[in-house]
């Protein structure tokens, strides 16, 4: 019976050349892909999550910056690598189930399920918390108990000595009893997740027009605060540059590699776009490269102009903004903050149906998942519950809880890409395919005793109290093994190299967020064996 288990477990490889006839519009380029790349990588990150990590690092941020982007970078040439073998929509989920069999893609798709539609629960709060600032700075005032969630309120009022001017105690004391419970929700949320959902419905094209020119206008205000902010940057708030050492600099890791998450949504256009073996890694790659090159720029332009004890705010750009007496740009910052968001939340809420497309495709979700809207051409069922499974957590949940479960879950999703690279078969070159170089594993044990020797010269203390923890040690342990075995086996470096930095951020992650992970985790197991296990295409033969 065991034996029989295993072998359902390890159920692979449908034939993904015989598809089911091409239903979606090709209308996508590279330069297309690029812009929603863009359009998903910058938006409640650099515009909210960016100042906790600035206020625990300070200038030294920019490290992390730049560990995150070379981690993306790494996962990106391995999601390259897998949709330049199947050009299909569906995202790393899809890779997986070729490659590997269901279980492996449904736990992959769970995980991105984080990604997407958690992620946009953390930029609707963002969005509505710029979207108020900027009503009220135009004359409209909102109440507190319409403009903020339930959760922080209901923590905010538990606190010993409650802070009574604070946005969440202002909800509590002022939102209306209805049967003994406080009427508290995050109204404009709410409200942008309908319109964007409602946006998704009708049809890629009109998202692509409307999502250009957010990307446009983003890009303008970011270079902006740059420029303009470059002629306010005091060097004495950069110096010391690491004040609370590089441990000070990894407590922003989900704040900071939340900025880059999306640039992977593009994989989930695959349908959508025109020559996908060419076009799909060009759009993931320049969306990552501009986006690192101006969150590198921004985070030394915002810890230039304040101190960086002072930037743990929800407004960072805005906040440093007023403190300089910038007030027209401030003024375009919120406006931009507001459309940048926007446009994230449309390139997620786009991704996501398309990966419970092809699940449904392939049995492990209902039939209802992939059908697609007659007139619309879009997945118009999923679009929908994409839009509640957003939506609904919206009235229950906090910002913090969903920033660092959306990183965490993203992370392992990238490890599992970039471990799923490892073991596929060699292929056979193809003209204009996409082709990952492949690089001796020699190097990787030479990077490892470099990155400690470095560690050593530049910051002795961390290099010392790295010996001291725990979870630092047995990171280290795993990568002495990964060294030995990918010499033994001969792996390429650059998808260990994935997993290497994609390994070491998640170092960063607190034992509440793993807790959270892993019963998240749990329940994905559960709903596979209840469901996909018995009704998948490949259970059914
Ligand atoms: N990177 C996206 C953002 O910052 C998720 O909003």
């Amino acid at each position: 019976m065991l034996q029989q288990f295993w072998q359902n477990i390890r159920r692979t490889k449908r034939d993904f050349s015989q598809e089911e006839g091409h239903v979606l519009h090709r209308v996508l380029g590279a330069r297309d892909l690029t812009l929603l790349g863009i359009a998903a990588i910058i938006g409640g990150g650099i515009f909210s999550s960016v100042g906790k990590a600035c206020a625990a690092g300070g200038p030294g941020v920019i490290f992390l910056f730049i560990l995150c982007a070379i981690a993306c970078g790494f996962a990106a040439l391995c999601y390259a690598e897998f949709s330049s073998r199947i050009p299909v929509a569906g995202s790393a989920y899809t890779y997986a189930y070729a490659s590997f069999g269901e279980l492996f893609a449904w736990i992959i798709g769970w995980a991105l399920l984080m990604e997407y539609s958690i992620g946009n629960i953390y930029v609707a709060f963002s969005w509505s918390g710029y979207f108020s600032h900027l009503m009220e700075n135009l004359g409209f005032h909102m109440p507190a108990w319409i403009t903020t969630d339930y959760a922080s309120c209901s923590a905010a009022a538990k606190l010993k000595t409650p802070d009574l001017q604070s946005h969440e105690m202002l909800a509590w004391n002022s939102a209306p009893v209805f049967m003994g419970l406080r009427i508290i929700l995050d109204l404009p949320a709410l409200l942008i997740n309908f319109l964007i959902t409602w946006l998704v419905y009708t049809g890629v094209k009109e998202s692509r027009n409307a999502s250009n020119i957010m990307v446009a206008i983003k890009l303008i205000v970011i270079v902006l605060v740059i420029g303009v902010g470059f002629f306010y940057v005091d060097t004495a708030n950069l110096k010391p540059f690491m004040p609370e050492g590089f441990g000070g600099v990894m407590l922003g890791v989900s704040a900071v590699f939340f900025t880059f998450i999306g640039f992977d949504a593009v994989s989930t256009m695959a349908e959508e776009t025109k020559d996908p073996q060419r076009n799909l890694p060009r759009g993931m790659f320049y969306s990552l490269l501009i986006c690192t090159v101006l969150y590198v720029l921004i985070s030394l332009v915002l810890t230039g102009m304040m101190p960086y004890e002072k930037l743990g705010v929800d407004d960072p750009l805005a906040t440093v903004l007023q403190y300089k007496g910038i007030v027209w740009l401030e003024y375009l910052v919120s406006i931009s903050a507001v459309v940048a968001m926007a446009s994230v939340l449309l390139v997620f809420q786009m991704g996501q149906p398309r990966i419970w497309m092809s699940m449904s495709r392939d049995g492990l979700l209902p039939k209802k998942f992939s059908e697609v809207h007659p007139t619309y051409k879009t997945p118009a069922f999923s679009t929908i519950v994409t839009g509640l499974v957003v939506g609904i957590p919206i009235l229950f949940t906090d910002e913090n809880f969903v920033l660092d479960f959306t990183s965490i879950g993203t992370l392992f999703a990238f490890v599992l890409v970039c471990g799923g690279v490892l073991l596929l078969p060699t292929k056979e070159k193809q003209k204009g395919a996409f082709h990952l170089p492949f690089i001796k594993p020699v190097y990787f044990p030479i990077i490892l005793v470099a990155v400690q020797l470095l560690i050593y010269i530049f910051s002795p203390e961390f290099f010392v109290n790295q010996f001291n923890d725990p979870i630092i040690i047995t990171y280290w342990a795993l990568m002495v093994s990964l060294a030995s075995l990918s010499l033994i086996k001969n792996w390429n470096l650059i998808p260990v190299l994935g997993l290497a930095t994609c390994g070491y951020l998640l170092t960063g992650m607190t034992p509440n967020n793993w807790f959270w992970f892993f019963i998240w985790f749990g329940i994905g197991l559960m709903v596979y064996f209840a469901y996909g296990y018995k009704k998948s295409k490949l259970a059914r033969g």
